[in-house]
């Protein structure tokens, strides 16, 4: 290592799921892995006529109207907000890089989900973090225990309640509410990720758990990403009042401003586009795709595995059976060369080494006519991985 760099260069690991990415878009590659939306979702976009004041610098909060508009979504989803609350992003990955800088310094306790989102506990191991677990069926069996006390009184709690990344979870409206109680009562900052919610396969509570709290500070963000395009690059958030000029300072510091053109386009769609048929649409696609994903995998995997059908957003996160709970690290390699690509599930959680034998699988990229081949090469590898590690 380069004596040169900064230390915390020691602490950031290359995400594994961008080298899993890599080897995913080979072609022919039947890939799982990523959390990619299927293409035919994307919209059809018109660049047309590129106005001049796009192609020059701009706010660092973003563009007025499109701040606006998500206002508008904001309050309908129990947010008391105005567009002057609105911080567009360049991706809400960019929401957890501007809330670690703002949160993060080395040894500070932030609490997170076990599992959790990969690239979040990327980014707070990078700022030197020490990460706690928190789980919320231990604060609702322990109401005022100490299960997650430690969680609650870290610098920040991270969650993603609604179809969750990887497990695809989502939070009862009783739990919606019992954390919000919880961080009230302990002034736990609470930042929530919220990026799956419009894709919903049937009704569930979907409350931003951010806006029932009366006292903690939040951070809420969302993306565009899945219901319009990540290529895009844009998402947003909103927070509590004294957060916003620090984290405003943040964005200008990391990137000026987020592109112009994307906000154009993101704007017009939201306004020109009938969005609830869209929305509608892509709900309807991908809930027949979970559907046929789910007979492929009681196809291939109902003897070696367990799983929820998940209700809502992109994946399907299994647990293989006991004596099969192997380290799913080590069959990735011989997936990618036999052309299947998944995510090995142990990367999102804060000790890898300790959760062995998940795997999160992704039905929304490959194509359905793919499932069946995909799974059951899969599976074979499975049952080979551990016939030979009971030969050890
Ligand atoms: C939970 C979660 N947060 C944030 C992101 C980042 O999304 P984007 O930067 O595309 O908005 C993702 C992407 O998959 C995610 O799953």
């Amino acid at each position: 290592m380069n004596t040169r760099l900064a230390k915390r260069m020691t602490r950031l690991q290359a995400s594994p799921i961008r080298d899993v990415l890599a080897s995913a878009s080979q072609p022919g590659m039947i890939s799982f892995a990523g959390g990619l939306p299927a293409s035919d979702t994307f919209p059809a976009i018109d660049i047309g006529c590129v106005e001049d004041e796009d192609l020059q610098y701009g706010p660092s909060e973003g563009e007025w109207l499109l701040r606006d508009r998500i206002a508008q979504d904001l309050r309908q989803r129990g947010f008391d907000v105005d567009a002057s609350r609105v911080l567009v992003l360049s991706g809400s990955q960019q929401g957890i890089d501007l809330v670690a800088k703002l949160m993060i310094e080395r040894g500070r306790q932030i609490a997170v989900e076990s599992p959790t989102y990969l690239a979040a506990l990327q980014v707070f191991k990078l700022f030197g973090a020490t990460l706690v677990p928190f789980c919320i069926d231990s604060l609702e069996q322990a109401v005022g225990g100490s299960d997650n006390q430690q969680a609650l009184s870290s610098d920040m709690l991270y969650v993603n309640p609604t179809f969750q990344n990887p497990s695809s979870r989502v939070y009862t409206a009783s739990q919606r509410a019992l954390l919000a109680t919880a961080c009230d009562s302990n002034q736990t900052m609470l930042f929530e990720d919220d990026p799956y919610r419009e894709l919903f396969y049937q009704p569930c509570d979907r409350q931003p758990i951010c806006s029932m709290l009366e006292r903690a500070e939040w951070v809420y963000q969302s993306s565009f990403s899945k219901t319009l395009a990540p290529g895009l690059r844009l998402g947003y958030l909103v927070c509590s009042e004294a957060l916003y000029p620090p984290l405003l300072k943040l964005k200008q510091a990391a990137d000026l401003h987020s592109n112009r053109l994307s906000q154009r386009l993101v704007y017009r769609m939201l306004c020109d586009e009938p969005v609830h048929a869209r929305l509608r649409d892509i709900q309807d696609s991908y809930r027949s795709r979970r559907d046929l994903f789910s007979e492929a995998l009681n196809e291939h995997f109902g003897a070696l595995a367990s799983w929820q059908v998940p209700t809502g957003g992109l994946f399907f996160w299994l647990k293989l059976q006991g004596a099969l709970s192997i380290d799913t690290r080590k069959l990735l390699q011989p997936a990618i060369e036999a052309g299947v690509a998944f995510m090995p599930g142990e990367p999102f959680f804060i000790d890898p080494d300790t959760a062995p034998g998940y795997i999160r699988l992704n039905f929304s990229h490959t194509r359905p006519d793919l499932y069946g081949h995909g799974l059951a090469t899969l599976a074979t590898l499975v049952r080979s991985a551990t016939s030979e590690s009971d030969e050890v």
